[in-house]
């Protein structure tokens, strides 16, 4: 009886202590105003597409830009005023020749700049299946060659998809997506993220492979004025609640010489999947390469935004593969895509969720509650004996 008494209250104390979590986690206003536009004062639709997404906080601005002249390119501009602008001459950029085309005015009210460059998509025979990317590698697909659709919007989001002649009717797409406040993707991965960061979805949808035991890489490049990203760090968590399966979040990162001040960061989880609608078994673990320090002119050589922006670009880069020896091969399905977040400032860390922590209340709550009940009992009676017993004496 007392047992099963002691268990409700447990439940009870559980249930408020999600309710007030629950409370803390709600209520979240707009951290950013997010007014996105195509190629802005272009007289005519340029060769390849401009977002400008301007996110407007309270003293500050994060302006996103998104482009497919040459590369797939999103660049992060980070200013301390809530009214920096963006200027682009069309001439000077459609050239692709100097630098200056592309300008964030006040020039000194720029605080951080990075970028990424989607830059080559390889491919490998995997005969033995040992998942090493090094040898039979084919002729790579370099992105600047591809011929890149125009951007189609819809409300905080933007899709570009590309193709060659030699990659067929398959296609490589790429899904921007802005946010105004904290929230988590709905799909897996399901990334959490905040107003300070992007999120890109890239995706291959049937592009024949050249081998029955084919395995793709993509090579990203990072492009920083003056520290780009130089480091991944890999955190293990102990909650899969979002990732199934997935204990683990990567970490491309900015370190000013050795102060911990993180400027900007690529973050993913190490995995792809191999439908658009996976399953757990749809899961594909991802390695990446450690960065290794690039040619800047070579990268604003293949994008139109690193040679419109940037004078003097410094570059890292790295290989992401996707599948270890023992999984099925791209064949199997035609489909690989993985997520990744372009933010800047320190990158969002996965807590408990309110489910987690509830389930951990009832789990610990109830036994201490238990114990607790039972000691004070066990008190109660023995004072109660050795009060009966005293009149005696
Ligand atoms: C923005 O700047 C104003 C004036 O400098 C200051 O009063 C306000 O606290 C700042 N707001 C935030 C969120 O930093
Ligand atoms: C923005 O940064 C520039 C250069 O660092 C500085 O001169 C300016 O005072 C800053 N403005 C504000 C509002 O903090
Ligand atoms: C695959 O295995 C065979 C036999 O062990 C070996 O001769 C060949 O070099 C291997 N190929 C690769 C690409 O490792
Ligand atoms: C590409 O699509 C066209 C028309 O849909 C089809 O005729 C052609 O066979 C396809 N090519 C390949 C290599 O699948
Ligand atoms: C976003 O960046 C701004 C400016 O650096 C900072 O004040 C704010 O705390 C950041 N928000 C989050 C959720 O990291
Ligand atoms: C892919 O697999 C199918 C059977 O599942 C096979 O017929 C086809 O030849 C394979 N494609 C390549 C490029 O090996
Ligand atoms: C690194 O940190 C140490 C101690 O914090 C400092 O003495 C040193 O100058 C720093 N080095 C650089 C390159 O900032
Ligand atoms: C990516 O992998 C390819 C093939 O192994 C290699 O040639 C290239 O240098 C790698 N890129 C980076 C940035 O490490």
């Amino acid at each position: 009886m007392a047992a099963v008494e002691t268990e409700r209250i447990g439940r009870v104390c559980a249930a408020i202590c999600l309710l007030s979590v629950c409370s803390l986690c709600r209520g979240h206003t707009q951290d950013r105003q997010v007014l996105i536009e195509l190629n802005p004062g272009s007289p005519s639709p340029p060769p390849g597409d401009l977002l400008h997404a301007r996110a407007v906080g309270d003293n500050d601005t994060l302006h996103f830009l998104f482009c497919s002249q040459g590369a797939p390119t999103l660049l992060l501009v980070h200013t301390n005023t809530s009214f920096s602008t963006v200027k682009v001459n069309w001439t000077q950029f459609n050239n692709r020749t100097h630098s200056g085309g592309l300008t964030v005015e006040p020039e000194s009210s720029i605080l951080y700049s990075t970028a990424v460059v989607f830059n080559r998509l390889l491919e490998y025979d995997d005969v033995n299946d040992t998942a090493d990317p090094t040898s039979d590698l084919f002729p790579p697909y370099d992105l600047q060659d591809f011929r890149w659709s125009r951007l189609n919007l819809s409300g905080l989001t933007a899709l570009l998809c590309g193709n060659t002649a030699a990659s067929s009717n398959g296609s490589l797409c790429l899904q921007l997506s802005l946010f105004e406040t904290e929230g988590r993707g709905q799909h897996w991965p399901r990334l959490l993220h905040t107003a300070n960061s992007s999120q890109l979805r890239v995706w291959l949808d049937g592009v024949l492979p050249r081998a029955t035991r084919s395995r793709f890489l993509l090579e990203l490049q990072s492009v920083g004025g003056a520290s780009p990203l130089s480091r991944v760090e890999v955190h293990r968590s102990i909650d899969d609640e979002f990732t199934p399966s997935i204990f683990k979040v990567s970490q491309w990162t900015s370190a000013l010489n050795n102060s911990s001040d993180v400027l900007g960061f690529v973050q993913w989880k190490p995995v792809a999947y191999r439908q658009a609608d996976p399953a757990l078994e749809d899961a594909a673990p991802c390695r990446h390469s450690e960065p290794r320090p690039q040619s800047g002119e070579a990268v604003a050589a293949v994008s139109g935004l690193i040679r419109a922006f940037y004078k003097e670009p410094e570059a890292t880069g790295l290989n992401v593969s996707f599948g270890l020896a023992g999984d099925p091969f791209y064949n199997s399905t035609k489909f690989l895509s993985w997520t990744l977040l372009v933010g800047v400032g320190s990158p969002p860390v996965d807590s408990f969720s309110p489910l987690v922590i509830g389930m951990m209340a009832v789990g610990l709550g109830t036994p201490m509650i238990l114990l607790l009940l039972g000691g004070i009992c066990v008190c109660t009676r023995k004072r109660a004996v050795a009060t009966a017993y005293e009149p005696i004496n």
